[in-house]
């Protein structure tokens, strides 16, 4: 836990990031109505409470002990269009099906966190999008323009960060609610994972998992432990996240706790910093390294083990257990080769990191007719190669990072419906990668765990 000396970081405000180069940022046109968006964020109650995300520190650096595991999931990028409470609803209830089956086989807790309640902003690889002759600014997320391909839609409008601070606003109270209020029921979960087991091509494979948690859900109630007598069976804490891309929003939303008096960037419990924008001279290590939440950094597949050393000593320099988890990204067929120098250099220098793998990210191509897909075989090898680089090291395993929907989208390929390329059509759906659907996403946490048993 940060303490009142670590809290206070030499040489940073919320906003010193501004004397660096910030990357990825968009062109706003209008500095005025800019300036009137952040004022206005400025003066609107946190998201979180600083004291929320040391308890996620806390339980993260469990993981970093390897005493626990993290299942980090949900969009690529959340929408403002068909806004409401039902996605929400099906993306929690996903993830509780997942973390039910990975606690099992982990036999560790399983720290949640969603890509969710600010997940807006997207990097981009090329700052104009061509089609036929027209050349228009990219899309860049809902927080900043809209995807619709015309030349009003495109122009980056700072009413949007209120908008998305109020639809985070609405989606946490939502979240909070349902992981509180009963849905998140032990023995209910178990039944949904059941029935999808029961509907499954690979059920019978399923069943052998299925049937152990059934059994040890029922001694559990024997011995008197239900939903009804402890509460740890019907609530879990599902903590938020988003990549904090768009820098004066985060600015804004960044306060001082009044307990600590530690800075914390208050619009989501973890914050990460994206491949595209992790550079150790500019703008986004800069806010990052005076924040007190516990934050992310993805590292590809092209990092240098002393690159991933700067980056340990820039944002954590107190090592603090928890504070920092490096996200790997690395594709499937560069991750048993490009993954353990980087592990063996953290270990001998003895920082405290989770590792968490994003299988989603470096595997990403387009199908025979233009559409951006992944295939489960190569997310799932992905991370199988992940859990080998950790055997292969000594260092513990630390968590997924994953894009999936509750929604029955058609957008990757394969998973035990085997979602072909002539299927992508018919519910393609993300405004910008891929992701997992219902049942790829349990799909991928049975696989998990046999793998995790293996
Ligand atoms: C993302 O997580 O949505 C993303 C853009 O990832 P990366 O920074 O790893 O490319
Ligand atoms: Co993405």
């Amino acid at each position: 836990m940060a303490t009142d000396s670590k809290s206070m970081v030499a040489n940073w405000t919320p906003d010193s990031w501004r004397a660096f180069e910030a990357l990825q940022q968009p062109v706003w046109p209008d500095e005025t109505a800019l300036k009137a968006a952040t004022d206005q964020l400025a003066q609107e109650p946190p998201l979180v409470f600083a004291g929320e995300a040391r308890s996620l520190t806390s339980e993260l650096a469990s993981v970093a002990n390897g005493r626990a595991f993290v299942l980090q999931a949900g969009d690529c990028a959340e929408s403002f269009d068909g806004f409401g409470a039902n996605a929400i609803r099906d993306k929690l209830k996903v993830i509780l099906q997942m973390a039910a089956v990975l606690t099992y086989s982990a036999g560790v807790p399983i720290v949640k966190i969603g890509r969710i309640a600010g997940q807006f902003a997207k990097p981009r690889s090329s700052d104009l999008e061509k089609r036929g002759d027209t050349e228009l600014p990219s899309f860049r997320g809902h927080i900043v323009n809209d995807i619709a391909f015309d030349p009003d839609s495109r122009v980056p409008a700072a009413d949007r960060l209120l908008r998305a601070y109020q639809q985070s606003a609405s989606t946490l109270n939502l979240i909070r609610a349902l992981t509180k209020g009963g849905y998140a029921d032990l023995q209910q979960v178990h039944v949904w994972n059941q029935q999808f087991v029961a509907s499954s091509p690979e059920g019978r494979r399923y069943e052998t998992i299925a049937n152990e948690i059934d059994r040890a859900l029922r001694f559990m109630e024997a011995c008197g432990i239900s939903p009804s007598s402890d509460p740890r069976m019907s609530e879990v804490d599902l903590y938020t996240s988003h990549e904090a891309l768009i820098l004066p929003y985060e600015e804004a939303l960044t306060r001082r706790d009044s307990l600590t008096d530690g800075w914390y960037d208050c619009s989501a419990h973890m914050l990460w910093i994206g491949e595209r924008t992790r550079q150790l001279d500019h703008a986004h290590v800069e806010f990052f390294r005076g924040i007190g939440n516990p934050i992310g950094c993805k590292i590809g597949p092209s990092t240098e083990p002393d690159n991933v050393l700067e980056l340990c000593e820039r944002l954590n320099p107190d090592r603090i257990s928890g504070r920092l988890t490096l996200i790997s990204r690395m594709g499937a067929e560069r991750v048993r080769e490009a993954l353990p120098p980087l592990l063996s250099a953290v270990k001998d220098a003895g920082h405290p990191v989770i590792w968490m793998c994003d299988p989603m990210h470096g595997n990403t191509f387009s199908s025979s007719v233009g559409y951006k897909t992944r295939h489960f075989e190569d997310i799932l090898t992905e991370v199988a190669g992940f859990f080998a680089a950790h055997e292969q090291v000594g260092t513990w395993p630390g968590g997924i990072h994953l894009e999936l929907t509750g929604d029955d989208v058609t957008e990757c390929l394969g998973g035990s419906d085997d979602l072909l390329e002539e299927n992508l059509d018919q519910r393609y759906e993300t405004m910008c990668d891929p992701r997992l659907n219902v049942r790829q996403s349990l799909d991928l946490a049975f696989r998990i765990s046999e793998l995790l048993r293996g």
